[in-house]
């Protein structure tokens, strides 16, 4: 069992749910800081203004932004080769809007990124994710807006320019078909339908396009890929009414890695947009920016597997979590605390579906468990469930190089350190090698402990994998 040499093992967080200081330094409001806390089994919403009785985790979250030198020698410590987080939008233009940006932002990314490079750890960074300046939420409904596409392609110059010499792998949009999953998430988009939604993605197809060019020509080395929650759904039986079912769901996603991997649209979606009678408005010169705009590389979550059928009174629906759309229950497979279904062949079955269908190289920029984590009398933390887990889909994962011939060049574990939740909105919903103390009502020293899985994942890290 190996690896390739330079394969990318390391970790992820996203600025939003990790960075907190959501004021500080000239920050605007993001959609992000509008959203209160929620739990397991409460959806959640939005908020218009910040309301002093409400909590919103992600204003603080563990404060990542004053704790990041800490966190990284951490990571150097465990052998990251890479970390992805993102660029938090408003740290770099307040409402989107503004005409230069904010330099206290752009420092702090390049200290950050730096503070990386010094332990040799390849910064992975994430343009948008989960996050749109509030004023572009509250003045043009977000993604649904064409104004959005300069807007995001002037910030990505901006961010391209000043890191060109420290990052190389970049990702445009976070998980861009969860497109109005959640209040404002993907898409950004306060009021919302079918027809808003496609035009939403749209945009964004078109802005990460756009800036896949931009970042090229300001650094050919460039290696600029999309993000795609894999949404993995089986056929519920081998009726051939539940297999066509579960490719009519796959599409659902495919579409969007289908446009930013080929570079115009499937003729599937297209039929699809005509039956529900949505009419994309399209600017002339956008089928030729798509086709020049295509990713370098294809980079995806994976948690869980579904299974869909055709006939809607059968199955038990699976506690699906932020991601799916009335997915059922497979009796093959366990579910975590959340609901959400373990299912490690899936991983390769996914990896393999994708490469099959791009011939691009992947990365897996999310996969984990969220659990519950207890604190040991002694201090420890086992967290062997974690391990467990991990091991199982790294397991798959070789099989899918070294047996299947899938090019996978990173590994990224999500919430390397526990972050807020980004379904529910829980601190204690962990996924971390490194513990937090933080709860779900904001208590907490902030204080780093290291999980049994921390040494586990620096000798995977150390031993290629073996
Ligand atoms: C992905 C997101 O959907 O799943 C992350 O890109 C998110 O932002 C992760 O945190 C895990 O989901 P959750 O709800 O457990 O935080």
């Amino acid at each position: 069992m190996s690896f390739p040499k330079d394969f990318l093992w390391g970790g992820a967080v996203a600025a939003n749910q990790s960075e907190g200081a959501y004021n500080v330094d000239g920050k605007g409001l993001s959609s992000a800081d509008m959203l209160p806390a929620a739990k397991h089994g409460v959806a959640r919403t939005a908020t218009d203004k910040i309301e002093k009785d409400l909590f919103y985790p992600y204003q603080e979250a563990i404060d990542f932004y004053h704790h990041y030198k800490e966190d990284i020698k951490l990571f150097a410590e465990m052998g990251f080769k890479s970390f992805r987080t993102s660029i938090n939008w408003t740290r770099i233009f307040p409402t989107g809007m503004e005409e230069t940006p904010n330099e206290a932002g752009l420092q702090f990314y390049e200290d950050l990124f730096s503070e990386c490079k010094k332990y040799n750890i390849e910064p992975i960074v994430t343009l948008s994710h989960y996050d749109t300046p509030y004023y572009l939420v509250e003045h043009y409904n977000g993604w649904a807006g064409r104004e959005l596409v300069d807007l995001f392609a002037k910030y990505s110059e901006t961010v391209f320019s000043r890191y060109k010499n420290l990052v190389k792998y970049w990702l445009t949009f976070n998980e861009i078909n969860c497109m109005g999953i959640l209040p404002y998430v993907a898409g950004g988009v306060k009021h919302s339908n079918k027809q808003i939604q496609a035009q939403a993605a749209h945009h964004q197809f078109v802005a990460s396009a756009k800036a896949v060019k931009i970042g090229h020509e300001i650094n050919p080395d460039f290696q600029i890929g999309m993000m795609l929650a894999d949404l993995l759904t089986y056929p519920y039986s081998c009726n051939p009414n539940d297999v066509l079912e579960s490719l009519h769901k796959t599409h659902d996603y495919y579409f969007y890695s289908d446009v930013q991997c080929r570079g115009y649209y499937p003729s599937y979606q297209l039929k699809k947009y005509e039956k529900e009678n949505i009419k994309i408005v399209m600017e002339p010169e956008d089928e030729k920016i798509l086709l020049e705009g295509k990713v370098d590389f294809l980079a995806l979550s994976y948690y869980m597997s579904i299974t869909a059928a055709a006939d809607k009174t059968v199955g038990e629906v699976a506690d699906g979590g932020n991601l799916m759309d009335r997915g059922l229950k497979n009796p093959y497979l366990e579910s975590n605390d959340w609901g959400w279904q373990i299912d490690p062949v899936g991983l390769r079955i996914s990896l393999n579906y994708l490469y099959d269908r791009y011939q691009i190289p992947l990365m897996i920029v999310e996969n984990g468990l969220g659990a519950y984590d207890k604190i040991e009398e002694d201090g420890s933390i086992q967290d062997d469930y974690r391990i467990n887990y991990l091991t199982q889909h790294i397991t798959e994962m070789e099989k899918a190089i070294n047996e299947d011939g899938v090019d996978l060049i990173a590994y990224t574990p999500w919430g390397c350190i526990d972050i807020v939740s980004a379904g529910t909105g829980e601190m204690e919903k962990r996924y971390g090698f490194i513990y937090v103390d933080r709860n779900n009502i904001g208590e907490g020293t902030l204080k780093r402990m290291k999980k049994k899985s921390f040494d586990w994942y620096k000798n995977v890290i150390q031993n290629n994998g073996l």
